[in-house]
């Protein structure tokens, strides 16, 4: 069999493994296993070799990228995003830099409410005009596989029309995929709180099931949002219909969340600004991932999430960009690398891990690695110096080239 193409001269092919672990926790977090002045060979789309180039010989015909000065890795995996959503929130930016709360904007009508309103208003058509640009820019960026969530429909019409949106989404693109039903987001105005917690269990999860539109299902269980109770009543409805559980947990308060998540078998729970020992005790007994959201934390000037605690407890985490209107404006990974090595305490190697192996195990995806017969799902760089650079240099793309399942998808200047 012979490769489709090598891409050949890596000064470093970072995350390679023989015999890949689901996910990397605690102290083994700091290290990505790599190979210096590397080739990488893709067949059919997916790694078939990889290994030192003096080992490599190649008789001219074959379809090469010279990556001279440059890394290699696993294309980003970006477990946690609302992109596809109406209009922006730029107004409440402002109003929060005037000291206002996210639940004080939340309450008047902003926030969450505010998008809905904006969504509904908007076709199927121009909501997937807006979402494509979002995920041709985090593909540009490096993202591989993305996650994404509804929850700014808030009615079975407008749910289902997000959730057909990042399907077509995804048929229309290359980049990978999985979506979650979020319809438990916030309390729609207008209807009960009995009124719309019947309307997702018993309207909105069927339809969801029934069009094969999501992977997920996910609350915001917060004060002022989603209990415990009525959240634990959703997931196990999503479950009924072969719906894997996710959090939305402890973003502003101890919320229960944590625990939530463990009960229902969540695959992972998201956010943990405010969680103490006690929730990292429970993860620790679990298969939970801990996801952080360096990009909210940031964007509403937050407590931080306890990186470094849950590490040292050895525990997987996992970063993603919670791409949203509100609370977190972009979806570049690159961007949340440095916020998870500046604000989170976290090494490189650490942030590296948190968003290749380990997004990828808190979405249940084959990517995230460098090991023979995973899809070819790279970032080359560009010249860099070496990995470390890239978190560093906050604010610049270090991306030359992106591939998913061997093809050339961005190709950056
Ligand atoms: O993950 N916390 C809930 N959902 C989003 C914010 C949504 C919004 O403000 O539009 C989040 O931060
Ligand atoms: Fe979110």
């Amino acid at each position: 069999m012979i490769p489709d193409l090598y891409i050949t001269n890596i000064k470093g092919l970072a995350q390679v493994y023989k015999n890949p672990p689901q996910c990397v926790s605690g102290s083994a977090m700091d290290e990505i296993p790599s190979i210096t002045n590397a080739f990488l060979a893709v067949k059919n789309g997916f790694i078939h070799s990889f290994g030192r180039m003096e080992d490599l010989r190649l008789q001219g015909k074959e379809e090469v990228i010279n990556a001279h000065d440059r890394f290699v890795l696993p294309a980003f995996v970006d477990s946690h995003t609302h992109l596809v959503y109406a209009g922006s929130r730029e107004t409440e930016f402002v109003d929060k830099i005037r000291g206002l709360s996210y639940a004080e904007i939340a309450s008047r009508g902003g926030g969450i409410l505010n998008s809905a309103k904006k969504l509904r208003a908007t076709s199927a058509e121009e909501l997937l005009i807006e979402a494509y640009a979002r995920a041709m820019e985090v593909m540009t960026t490096g993202t591989g596989t993305v996650e994404i969530k509804s929850g700014y429909g808030l009615d079975p019409t407008n749910e289902l029309k997000i959730l057909r949106v990042i399907k077509k989404l995804e048929k229309d693109l290359p980049l990978k995929i999985k979506a979650t039903f979020l319809g438990a987001h916030a309390f729609p105005e207008n209807v009960s709180r009995e009124y719309y917690i019947d309307q997702i269990i018993n309207e909105m999860v069927p339809a969801v099931a029934e069009e094969n539109l999501a992977t997920f299902i996910d609350v915001f269980c917060e004060e002022g949002f989603f209990n415990v109770e009525e959240s634990e009543r959703i997931l196990e409805a999503g479950k009924r219909y072969g719906l894997q559980p996710k959090v939305h947990a402890n973003q502003l308060h101890v919320s229960g969340g944590v625990q939530l998540g463990i009960k229902t078998g969540a695959i992972s729970v998201d956010h943990l600004e405010s969680i103490g020992r006690e929730e990292i005790e429970a993860l620790k007994k679990s298969n939970v991932v801990p996801t952080l959201l360096p990009g909210a934390a940031f964007f509403l000037n937050s407590k931080m999430p306890p990186a470094r605690e849950l590490i040292e407890a050895g525990l997987p985490v996992a970063i993603a960009s919670d791409y949203n209107p509100g609370s977190s404006p972009s979806g570049n990974m690159q961007m949340m690398l440095s916020l998870a090595c500046v604000l989170l305490r976290m090494t490189p190697n650490e942030g590296l891990n948190a968003m290749t192996i380990n997004g990828a195990y808190a979405m249940n995806t084959p990517s995230g690695v460098i090991s023979q017969g995973r899809p070819a799902d790279l970032i080359i760089t560009k010249k860099i110096p070496s990995l470390h650079f890239m978190p560093y240099s906050y604010g610049t793309n270090n991306i030359e080239k992106v591939l998913l399942d061997g093809m050339v998808v961005a190709d950056n200047p």
